[in-house]
């Protein structure tokens, strides 16, 4: 197994909500979110920069675009930022029912389409919903019901779409046409105890397993695609909210993390807490996917 299992720090950024990574394999960048504060932060790790860019407003989740640039999942909706990052456009407005909610984690699936969805503020059972932006900017509903929606992941071949709500404490798989974008079929493939945190944001590898970020956990689990957890990553935070490979041929895993939902005690306990992890963990990612506009 790995060379270097043990996360060392990339970025001491204390984050109040790290999340959303994502690795940009043209530049060799890591991007990757303070959803709270709606800041999107492009890190070269080969030179240690972090710059930011300024959303205006709650970002839960972004993705490459084909064009240069990113999609965004914002509080109230969609947003394209510029290849230049420049400006950012909102694309699309969704209305949320129920309680003051925000999209949350969103990834582009293997036909260029971006997934995102939704949570209440206040986390009321089932106020979230999961939605899909289409390349021409039009708006699918695709589930109701949930209230963390998370992690999303796709088999390299796109027919399985992997998807966390995290208060089920578990992985759900559905069968997913890449020709449509349509769901189907959703059944439990992992069960994750509640002592070992909840099931945030996840990704999956080369071999098809699923790297899964346990926040209150202060670990990552990876899960073979039948279920089985095969291997344990262990942070100096608890609150582990997403991985994403990236690096050169994608084999160091980067993990963002949260100060959010700490109290004052425990920030004293976890001075890392916020940071961005970067981990050897011996395995490999699949290409990132990248939005068709
Ligand atoms: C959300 C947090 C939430 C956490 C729980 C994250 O994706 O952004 O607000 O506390 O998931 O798993
Ligand atoms: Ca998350």
């Amino acid at each position: 197994m790995p060379a270097r299992q043990r996360p060392e720090i990339a970025i001491d950024a204390c984050a109040t909500l790290g999340e959303g990574p994502v690795w940009d394999e043209q530049r060799q960048l890591l991007l990757w979110l303070d959803i709270l504060p709606g800041l999107v932060h492009r890190f070269d790790p080969a030179t240690g920069s972090d710059d930011v860019f300024r959303v205006g407003k709650p970002v839960g989740s972004a993705g490459l675009r084909r064009s240069g640039g990113l999609v965004l999942a914002v509080e109230d909706g969609f947003a394209l930022l510029d290849k230049d990052w420049q400006r950012v456009d909102q694309a699309a407005v969704v209305q949320h029912p129920g309680p003051r909610a925000r999209f949350n984690e969103g990834k582009c699936d293997p036909a260029g389409r971006f997934l995102a969805g939704t949570m209440a503020y206040d986390l009321t059972p089932g106020a979230g919903s999961l939605y899909r932006l289409d390349p021409d900017l039009t708006v699918t509903k695709l589930l109701g019901g949930v209230t963390i929606s998370n992690g999303l992941a796709w088999s390299a071949d796109g027919t399985t779409m992997y998807y966390i709500d995290s208060p089920t404490q578990g992985v759900d798989a559905f069968d997913y046409d890449p020709g449509t974008g349509r769901l189907a079929n959703q059944r439990r493939i992992v069960d994750i105890p509640a002592a070992a945190g909840l099931p945030d944001g996840m990704t999956i590898d080369a071999e098809g397993c699923l790297w899964v970020a346990l926040y209150g956990g202060a670990a990552v689990h990876r899960y073979t695609p039948e279920g089985r957890l095969d291997t344990t990553l262990s942070f100096p935070a608890t609150n582990i909210t997403c991985p994403v490979f990236g690096g050169p041929g994608l084999g160091l895993l980067y993990v963002t993390s949260a100060r959010d939902g700490l109290d004052e005690r425990q920030l004293a306990a976890q001075p890392h807490a916020g940071a961005v992890f970067t981990a050897d963990v011996g395995a490999q990612g699949l290409p990132g996917l990248r939005f068709a506009s």
